[in-house]
């Protein structure tokens, strides 16, 4: 009799994760304002998110803007801040239509109350989408989220709801804001630049990494089958060998 070894190489691609960087560049080399870079960007997010649904992936993971974004001239905030709302009002019917669900994930205490409101409202209405989950990472930094679950453990700790032995990665990572969400398989970073700038730290460490000098506002459906192929050819071993993860047909006697 044999048993088929399940490969884990060939993973599916379920959740993709995007780095969303160069509307600014975009913008200045055609001698336009760094916010008409941001409109272009939000086009971009649109064709994307129907991509994705095309492509069978279930999880779209968008870096929208970071913790340290904060630092930006308040007149670019200011742009961006009116953009998500616009984003928002203008894809919520179809989120609904389409049974898209909007998830948000960084530290949304510093955001205005009018953009929390918009975004737990939406949240809220398309809760029950089931085709896709769309999660915008807002005011969002890995360390803040990692340090946020920290005194979140140590509270429940302190209020003897949690043994402290008991924590392992699996019971970590439920205190994370993507808690419930499955990890990223491909993470996508537009622009040329070739680092983190501090995304999805904990979830990342075993994803595949695609790096492109295209800008974001430039990256529509070819790029990403560009880039989905590119996965396709990688080899996932998750620390194990290559016999380990290698498909293979087993001979036993029972
Ligand atoms: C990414 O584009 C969008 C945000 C960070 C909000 P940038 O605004 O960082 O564009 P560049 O990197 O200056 O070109
Ligand atoms: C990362 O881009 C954050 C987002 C895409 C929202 P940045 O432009 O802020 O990153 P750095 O500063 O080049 O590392
Ligand atoms: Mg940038």
């Amino acid at each position: 009799m044999s048993t088929f070894v399940q490969s884990a190489e060939k993973r599916h691609l379920e959740h993709l994760a995007i780095i969303m960087d160069g509307n600014g560049r975009w913008a200045k080399q055609r001698g336009l304002p760094r916010v008409a870079g941001h409109q272009q960007g939000v086009e971009a997010v649109t064709r994307i998110v129907d991509e994705c649904v095309r492509h069978g992936i279930r999880y779209l993971s968008l870096f929208a803007f970071s913790s340290e974004n904060w630092g930006r001239p308040r007149q670019e905030i200011d742009a961006l801040m009116g953009l998500l709302l616009q984003y928002l009002s203008s894809q919520r019917q179809k989120m609904l239509t389409e049974r898209i669900r909007l998830r948000v994930i960084g530290d949304l205490s510093r955001l205005s109350e009018p953009v929390q409101s918009a975004l737990v409202d939406v949240v809220r209405e398309t809760s029950q989408g089931q085709t896709f989950t769309l999660i915008l990472a807002l005011s969002y930094g890995g360390r803040d989220e990692i340090m946020r679950a920290a005194k979140q453990v140590a509270r429940h700790a302190l209020d003897g709801h949690l043994d402290i032995d008991q924590l392992d990665n699996k019971s970590f990572s439920a205190f994370l804001d993507t808690g419930d969400l499955p990890e990223p398989d491909l993470l996508i970073r537009t622009s040329g630049e070739v680092r983190i700038s501090n995304f999805l730290l904990w979830q990342a460490a075993y994803a595949e990494f695609y790096f492109t000098d295209v800008l974001w506002p430039d990256f529509d459906a070819v790029e990403l089958q560009k880039a989905l192929a590119e996965y396709s050819q990688r080899k996932r071993r998750f620390g194990l060998t290559d016999d380990q993860t290698e498909p293979q047909i087993k001979e036993s006697n029972d």
